[in-house]
């Protein structure tokens, strides 16, 4: 008798996080692997599967242009009754702070499916910062009976938050996807990107999305990169635009028609793991981004007033530039003029995992089950 284990996600970070976790689950005796997503990114999140080689059983294909969180969140709570139902999971599996990771966590709840936690313990502790995730991953850290925390300074704040059962310390999932895209012999299939002279050119990776940063911050951010490509000709910006109309609005209206700034659209995730291995650094709003530069020695500067993954400011690879104009261009300006300051943030940090972290989940679920002796040994 295996244990059925069902992983749900719905948006490109969660696929690519939960990808390796998929292969895991699918590789290990003793378990059924089942694999549903709501699909509330489409395009970006096909592009993942279609990387990974992974096909879901179930897909609930609820994407709307413009959709908003209530239709997202209603929507992926009603499809996922009847999958629940037709598979009967002895554990759900959901990943870290969308509106899919909440409803797929309380759609399981309802039928008393255990639900674990991948990239648990994450907060800010400012409720509308990131919005709507700082409360979806806290909500969903109350319904969780397992908790998979990327680190042990994630661990504690739930050892805080009163939750001491069923915490593991496995690192970031990110980190084993990651150890799978990146070669030095990629070729990009991005023409641009091939072109690109990353030894002679500065080349700065940009991406922001954040629904908190819509309006006056994101048109602040964008002011200032427009005018650090305009000041500094050395300098190249590298944009992959999110498929939110929200976003592609703002990123035509500031930064279009400049002969240093390529606006291209989403890249898979191959393609962006290597060109961040090749950029010199990275201005992003991004979650996973944050994650994924400092391992590949790229500094960071982080579009938001706050962060839940502070390990890597820690560390020195990054730094929070914040969402004000000025701010976000001196702080560009630095890492362009002195190579002191980029050299200080250019160096290799992996404060969020080994690429174990799907292997640890793993073992931590076997473990529950009573399919191993003992759970895994935490990431350090
Ligand atoms: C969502 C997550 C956010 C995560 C981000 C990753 C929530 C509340 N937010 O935000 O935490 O950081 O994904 O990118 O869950 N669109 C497409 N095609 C796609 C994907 C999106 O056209 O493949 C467009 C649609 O018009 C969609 C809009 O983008 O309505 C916004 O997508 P949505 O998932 O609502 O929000 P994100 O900003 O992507
Ligand atoms: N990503 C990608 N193509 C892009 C932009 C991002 O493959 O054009 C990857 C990125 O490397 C990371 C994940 O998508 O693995 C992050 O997704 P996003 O920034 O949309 O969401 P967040 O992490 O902020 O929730």
């Amino acid at each position: 008798m295996s244990i059925r284990v069902m992983t749900i996600f719905g948006t490109r970070p969660e696929a690519v996080k939960m990808a390796p976790l998929v292969q895991a689950l699918n590789s290990r005796a003793g378990i059924e692997g089942l694999c549903c997503v709501t699909a509330q990114h489409r395009e970006m999140l096909d592009s993942v599967l279609d990387i990974f080689g992974l096909k879901p059983d179930y897909d609930l294909n609820i994407m709307e242009p413009r959709q908003t969180l209530s239709s997202i969140t209603s929507k992926c709570l009603l499809g996922m009754e009847s999958v629940l139902e037709d598979a009967k999971p002895d554990l759900v599996l959901v990943h870290g702070d969308t509106s899919t990771t909440f409803a797929g966590a309380l759609a399981a709840f309802y039928r008393q499916i255990p639900v674990g936690h991948v990239e648990a313990g994450l907060r800010t502790y400012d409720r509308y910062s990131p919005f709507p995730e700082e409360m979806n991953r806290s909500l969903v850290g109350r319904i969780a009976a397992l908790h998979f925390c990327p680190t042990p300074a994630n661990r504690d704040n739930l050892t805080r938050e009163g939750i001491r059962e069923g915490l593991f310390v496995t690192g970031n999932t990110v980190i084993d996807a990651l150890k799978t895209t990146v070669r030095p012999d990629f070729r990009f299939s991005t023409p641009l990107l091939n072109q690109l002279d990353y030894e002679k050119q500065r080349i700065i990776l940009v991406t922001c999305h954040r629904r908190e940063n819509y309006g006056a911050p994101i048109a602040q951010i964008m002011t200032a990169l427009r005018r650090l490509a305009d000041t500094h000709p050395a300098a190249a910006l590298v944009y992959p635009v999110h498929l939110s109309p929200v976003v592609r609005e703002a990123a035509g209206r500031y930064l279009a028609n400049h002969p240093r700034i390529h606006l291209i659209d989403p890249l898979d995730v191959a393609e962006m793991h290597n060109l961040m291995a090749r950029c010199s650094f990275v201005m992003t709003d991004s979650g996973g981004l944050q994650e994924e530069a400092p391992a590949l020695g790229k500094p960071v500067l982080v579009l938001r007033r706050e962060t839940e993954r502070p390990e890597a400011v820690a560390a020195g690879t990054v730094k929070l530039a914040g969402v004000e104009e000025e701010a976000v261009f001196r702080m560009g300006a630095e890492l362009l003029e002195d190579p002191a300051a980029y050299a200080a943030m250019a160096h290799a940090a992996n404060p969020y995992g080994d690429g174990q972290a799907c292997r640890r989940i793993v073992d931590a679920i076997a473990w529950h089950f009573g399919l191993s002796p003992q759970p895994p040994a935490p990431f350090a």
